[in-house]
This record gives structure tokens, sequence and C-alpha cells, in this order.
């Protein structure tokens, strides 16, 4: 671990938070934040501080360009003492592939966990205990140079922030498949974890929200035929026994949930099939029953079931299975995770 400034204030935000009876998903934050700076093509040692308002100029390029990439990633405390990290090396990769293609800085690795061994061993009395239960952990970097220049911003920060957490989304999700807006495309920032994909989704949510949905699911640009993913979450179909998901086709987050889930599914001798999913084709096998389950997957949902798709028409389509192979998979997952068993993939690092 580099060093790194430890601000006044820190040792008190810590003493004063006390975790809440109702966690929620990111309704109460860590009293501890991480924060470094990138200027003249460098950036600082970074330092932990207490929680709290940042500032920013009113022109800095995050505001009017959306100049921001961020990782969602967890520390888990279940039945252990000293906390630790699922993958974080496969959330730094890919925030730096996030980082390079809206052509902005990356803090090196050394950096990236310094950070987020700092404010998990800060915040390790407050990493709940709960199976299932984690501190997710948000790194985020936006550019801070005001102006208005269609150029990357030469400044940057770094930060690091945290929330002792429950599961995003509880209980069986009623998906909207979303036939009119696009969220992205080949070539475009798909596969980017930036906030100008979350920002496209948002009318839809709120759409699929007004009609009694949990999540809108995006198809791509060109044909809308092909199943990108949900908003926030990678989609996975049992269908005739085996496990599909859509490719990642260069416009889909690359969900390390995702891929690690694939790797469960194959250790144990399940077939799985990565490959370009129809969304009129897969409706066709849930209403004649070959598709006998659908489930998301990301790291806050952990493995979410699915408990239907509908049209905007009201037309609803429900696999016959509700959190079966899903079910399966999450614990699993979350079993190694949470170190109940030996993790025989290398994932969990211990901080
Ligand atoms: C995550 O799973 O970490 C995400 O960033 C998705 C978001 C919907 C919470």
């Amino acid at each position: 671990m580099s060093t790194y400034k430890t601000a006044p204030g820190v040792e008190a935000a810590l003493a004063g938070y006390r975790l809440p009876e109702k966690l929620g998903f990111g309704l109460s934050t860590a009293p501890v934040m991480f924060s470094a700076l990138y200027a003249n093509g460098a950036w600082d040692e970074g330092e932990l501080l207490p929680h709290g308002p940042v500032e920013i100029w009113p022109g800095a390029r995050v505001l009017h360009y959306a100049e921001l990439v961020f990782e969602g990633m967890k520390a888990y405390r279940v039945g252990n003492d000293t906390p630790s990290l699922f993958r974080p090396q496969a959330n730094y990769q890919r925030l730096v592939r996030s980082a390079t293609r809206l052509a902005m800085p990356a803090p090196s690795e050394a950096l990236f966990m310094t950070a987020l061994t700092a404010i998990t061993r800060a915040c390790t009395p407050f990493i709940p205990r709960v199976s299932g239960q984690s501190l997710y952990l948000r790194p985020f970097i936006f550019g801070t140079e005001p102006g208005y220049q269609i150029r990357p911003s030469l400044t940057a920060r770094f930060l690091v922030i945290a929330n002792p957490a429950e599961v995003y989304s509880a209980g069986p999700m009623r998906v909207s498949i979303e036939r009119d807006d696009s969220r992205a495309s080949p070539g475009g920032t798909g596969t980017a974890k930036t906030g100008g994909n979350y920002a496209a989704s948002l009318r839809a949510t709120q759409v699929a929200s007004e009609r009694g949905y949990t999540v809108a699911l995006w198809l791509d640009a060109g044909t809308r035929q092909l199943i990108q993913e949900l908003s926030g979450m990678n989609l996975f179909a049992v269908i005739d026994g085996t496990l599909h998901t859509p490719l990642l086709d260069g416009s889909i987050l690359e969900g390390i949930t995702r891929d690690s889930l694939l790797t469960l599914a194959r250790a144990r001798g399940l077939t799985v099939v990565e490959r370009p999913m129809r969304i009129d084709e897969l409706l066709e096998q849930i209403r004649s029953g070959v598709c006998t389950e659908v489930f998301a997957c990301g790291t806050a949902a952990i493995v979410s079931p699915i408990e239907l798709l509908g049209e905007r028409d009201g037309t609803e389509y429900r696999p016959r299975d509700v959190d079966v192979v899903a079910a399966s998979l999450r614990e699993g997952l979350l079993a190694i995770q949470e170190r109940r068993v030996e993790d025989p993939f290398g994932w969990v690092q211990p901080v």
C-alpha cells in the first residue's frame, strides 16, 4: 500500500458513525472517503478524509460534457474479522478501459488499491456481517477543469465513497422491454462504466416504474432485436437446461459478476452459451416453456430473479421458474465472496 495523507476529522467522523437499522442500498454513506487529484500529468498521493461535499467549478467538464467513469465493488466481512475485496484487479482494469474510452487519466493500480484498502480498513467496524450485505465501494474519476472547449480535461479527481448496503433490488424483478429508446451501440460508450449510459436509461426507467415494472431491458440500437442488458445489470436465461447470456458485442458492460457466474457455472458442469440473443426468440421460448428461467446479475444486485418480461402493450411473459438456477448460482458466488467456502478461482483478496 502506498503512502497517503489522513485529514483532520477522520477519527471523529469514524467515531460518530452508527450503522442504521435499515441499510437499503446507498441510503447510508460511510463517514470517510478517499480523494486524489490529477494535475500536470500526475496524480497526488491521495488523502483519506471525512465524507462530505466536494468543491467543483461550475464550468467543470464533468458537469457539461459528462467526463465521468466509475466502478462498483464490494468489501465483505461475513464470519470474518478482517474484510476482503472481490476481484479488485478486474474492477481496476475495467476502470482503466472506461477512462481510456473517455480519454481520461486513470490512477495507477497502486493508488487505486491504496484508496480501496484505506477506506475498507477504516470502515471495517461498519461492514455488515449479515450474508448478502457488504460495504459497497464506489470509485469514480471526473474531469474538473472548467471550460467549454470540447477536449479532455487537464485536471481530474479520483474519489472513493462507500455505503454499508443490502442487495440493490429485493425480490423478483418485473422487466419492461424497451423498444423505443436505445442506450448504447458498438463504438459508443456502452462498454464503459460512465454516467452518460445511465443518464440515457433514465427515461425508460421512469416509464417502467410508472407502469409497475422494476427495470428496463435494452435492445440494440440498429435492429431493436438483440438483447443488450438491463439498466445496471447483465441478463441470463436458462434455455433447455443450458445457460445463455448476450455476447459482449462492444455495446454492453463487461460485468464482473457476469464473468464470475460464467466461470462458476462452467466449473459446475453447466453448458454456458455466450451469443447474440434475439428478444422475440427469447419471448417465444418463454411462451413455449423452452426457456424456464431468466435472471439478472451485477455487483450491486448480485443475482436477481426475474418474474416476468413485459411489453408496452401489456403483453407479459412469465418464465416457469423464478429463482431456481439463479438462487443456486447466487449462493455459490456469495459463499466464495463471503469466504464461507474455499475460493478455487483466486478471486477473494483480504485487505
Ligand atoms: C453496480 O452493480 O455496482 C452498479 O454500478 C449498478 C448500479 C445499478 C448500482
